[in-house]
C-alpha cells in the first residue's frame, strides 16, 4: 500500500451520496426522539464527519460529548485491545445516548463502548450509528443500531476515516488501491 497518495484513492460513496444517507439517518432520529433531549457522542476521531453533518441535521435539544478510543494493532487490524481516554469524565445517566462512530470492522471498538456505558452508567437510552459497516470482518457479536452503508472488505480512507493519520480530510469515501509496489 503507497503510504500517502490522495491520487490512488478509488471512490466508492461521493460526498452528495453520504450526505444523502446521513440525512435519512437523522430524519429517522428527528421522528424517533421528537422533543426528547439527546447526548450525541462521537467517537475520535473517525467520526468527526459523520458526527457533525448528522448534528447539523438533528432538530431535538441537543448536547454533544466527544471520547477518544484507540485500538492497538497494526495500521489496518485491530488488536482486540482498547483504550479510553475521558469516558470516565462524562455524566451519562438518564440521558438519551446516540454514539456516532466512522465504522464497525472488527466490533472491538463498538463492543468496548457499549459494554463501557452499560456497565458505568444508567441512561435513558443508548443507540449505536455507524456510518460503515464492515459486516465481513467481524470477530466479537455487536450491531449498530443504525448504519449507513455496508462495505466491503477494503480499506476504507475518507470522511474521517484515516490510513496512518492521513485522508481524514476527504469529503468521500474510498479505498486505496494496492498497487502492488
Ligand atoms: P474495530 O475493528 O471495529 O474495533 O474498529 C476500530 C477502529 O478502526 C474504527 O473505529 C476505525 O477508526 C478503524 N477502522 C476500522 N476499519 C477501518 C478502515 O477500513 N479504514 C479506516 N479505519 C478503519
Ligand atoms: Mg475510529
Amino acid at each position: 500500500m503507497n503510504r500517502v497518495d490522495y491520487e490512488n484513492v478509488k471512490m466508492l460513496l461521493s460526498e452528495a451520496q453520504i450526505q444523502n444517507k446521513i440525512l435519512e439517518l437523522a430524519e429517522v432520529l428527528n421522528k424517533e426522539y421528537q422533543n426528547e433531549e439527546v447526548c450525541l457522542i462521537g467517537i475520535l476521531k473517525g467520526s468527526i464527519m459523520f458526527m457533525t453533518e448528522l448534528a447539523k441535521r438533528l432538530r431535538m435539544p441537543l448536547t454533544m460529548e466527544f471520547v477518544r478510543l484507540s485500538s492497538y494493532g497494526s495500521n489496518t487490524n485491530s488488536s482486540g485491545k482498547v483504550d479510553a481516554l475521558n469516558m470516565s469524565l462524562l455524566d451519562l445517566n438518564d440521558k438519551n445516548i446516540i454514539i456516532a462512530e466512522d465504522i464497525i470492522d472488527s466490533g472491538y471498538t463498538a463492543k468496548f463502548i457499549v459494554d463501557y456505558i452499560n456497565n458505568n452508567y444508567n441512561p435513558k437510552s443508548f443507540k449505536f450509528c455507524a456510518l460503515l459497516n464492515k459486516k465481513a470482518r467481524r470477530e466479537v457479536d455487536i450491531e449498530a443500531d443504525y448504519y449507513c452503508f455496508e462495505v466491503d472488505n477494503k480499506f476504507i480512507v475518507g470522511y474521517g476515516l484515516d490510513y496512518d493519520g492521513y485522508y481524514r480530510n476527504l469529503p468521500y469515501i474510498g479505498y486505496i488501491e494496492e498497487t502492488g509496489k
